[in-house]
């Protein structure tokens, strides 16, 4: 049974809340040091191949499946497909938005105690505290102390995602995304503008976009396609749950070339605002946590000006977090409400849910770090059990069941604006969602996995 939900407001505010979502740390921190070694240039080339060309039906069949059922990313398949497969796929889709938001409130948490440690630069920022403060989420200090503030943090920034969800689509979501989407647009500019007239910043200019084709192997492009997915926010049901939010009349085909475009400009502009300044002060860059959480706070310290840019930097990177954290929450959220189970209740039992999945990930940075479970620490078994097996086989589902479900047609009307417009090229998307999407989905996954 469709149960009403609230829509989008503008057309804006949905491409908004999209371009919320696809930016994020996948940008911020993952994508700057991928592209660096990873052969530059040569992977860029890829990446954008794989955003352009492979993506963009993928994240059209998503959109279709919210836009067609208007249903959330549960039950959306059920109706597509009529058949169990459907249901397995909305389950699919759950654990995949649920591993991803547990350790990205961990993340999360710490860069709000970045943040107030930017706040109070001297006592927590400086050379000699980031060697203990700085480690402690690399979990080389393990004090009850440094636990406890990882943990406070991480419950911190859920209750936050939760506040913004608890508003509903319009007024939480859709409101949020309008106000800082333009803001984290001009603050990224600004630091990236501030990062490359330092001295010595274009040797960074050149490890990120330096051609390196002997790079090019399986795991590269494996590397390329995970970082796409992740990137764009695809396999797990955010783009169908805010799709469904959408107005009839919207274009579809626009509002997806334009996500994948400010998507894309998003993650080439944070290269440039981090890997030059690090290279500026002699450093190395590290990958994830070890570049955002050690050696950044590092170059800000001996940076004039240092303290600003690092309160700019970290709350730039709140914004892009827990803008793509809501983008997590509200298919799980939309899953439970009913005309008996309320939004307020809804968010409730999510938030307590992904508290406790997301205390067990921070603790494993502290005492649970001795905990092993395949793929390494608590924390890293839902980061690579999301990224590297859920999005990609949740995009590998959503390509088989709407290629081989949807009609041609009803793909094109459903997706195209009320003028008919882009119905050839929709037609040809569609060959790809049945046909190319998933032979290169796992043709890439085998390549990975063999890595040749
Ligand atoms: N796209 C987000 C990022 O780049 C992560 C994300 C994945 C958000 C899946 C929502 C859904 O960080």
């Amino acid at each position: 049974m469709a149960f009403k939900t609230e829509k989008f407001n503008s057309r804006i505010g949905l491409l908004l809340a999209l371009v919320g979502s696809a930016v994020g740390l996948g940008n911020m921190w993952r994508f700057p040091y991928l592209l660096g070694s990873n052969g530059g240039a040569a992977f860029l080339l890829f990446y954008l191949v794989f955003v352009f060309i492979l993506c963009l039906p993928i994240y059209l069949s998503e959109v279709y499946a919210g836009r067609k059922t208007r249903q959330n990313a549960f039950m959306a398949f059920n109706q597509i497909s009529g058949n169990r497969t459907g249901r397995a796929m909305g389950g699919f889709f759950m654990i995949s938005v649920f591993c991803t938001i547990s350790f990205y409130i961990v993340v999360g948490g710490w860069i709000i105690s970045y943040f107030v440690g930017s706040l109070r630069f001297n006592s927590l920022l400086s050379p000699e505290s980031i060697d203990s403060f700085g480690t402690v989420v690399m979990g080389m200090e393990n004090t009850p102390a440094s636990t406890l503030i990882c943990l406070g943090c991480t419950i911190l920034f859920m209750v936050m995602t939760a506040a913004i969800i608890n508003m509903g689509v319009v007024n939480g979501i859709e409101r949020f995304s309008k106000i800082t989407m333009p803001l984290l647009f001009f603050l990224i500019l600004g630091i990236a503008v501030y990062s490359l007239t330092m001295p010595g910043s274009l040797e960074g200019v050149r490890y990120l976009f330096k051609p390196d084709f002997s790079k090019v192997n399986g795991s590269m492009l494996a590397n390329a396609l995970g970082q796409a997915f992740m990137s764009l926010s695809l396999g797990c049901g955010t783009v169908l749950t805010y799709s469904s939010y959408s107005h009839d009349k919207t274009n579809s085909v626009n509002l997806a070339v334009w996500t994948i475009i400010l998507d894309t400009l998003f993650a080439l502009i944070s290269g440039l605002a981090i890997i030059p300044a690090v290279f500026a002060f002699g450093m190395a860059p590290g990958q994830g946590p070890e570049l955002v959480f050690n050696t950044l706070p590092r170059v800000f310290s001996s940076m004039p000006g240092g303290q600003i840019i690092a309160i700019i930097f970290f709350f730039t990177l709140f914004i892009a977090a827990i803008s793509s954290s809501i983008s997590l929450m509200e298919p799980l959220v939309a899953s439970l409400v009913s005309d008996k189970f309320s939004r307020t209740k809804a968010v409730i039992v999510v938030t307590v849910g992904v508290c406790l999945a997301g205390a067990l990930c921070s603790l494993s940075f502290g005492p649970l770090s001795g905990v092993k479970v395949p793929g390494g620490t608590i924390f890293d078994m839902f980061n690579i059990a999301a990224s590297n097996v859920f999005m990609v086989l949740g995009a590998l589902g959503t390509v088989v069941l709407v290629g081989w479900f949807a009609s041609k047609e009803d793909f094109a009307a459903v997706l195209s604006s009320e003028d008919g417009k882009y119905t050839r090229l929709l037609y040809i998307l569609h060959f790809m969602v049945k046909w190319v999407a998933p032979a290169a989905i796992l043709f890439i996954m085998v390549l990975g996995f063999i890595n040749i």
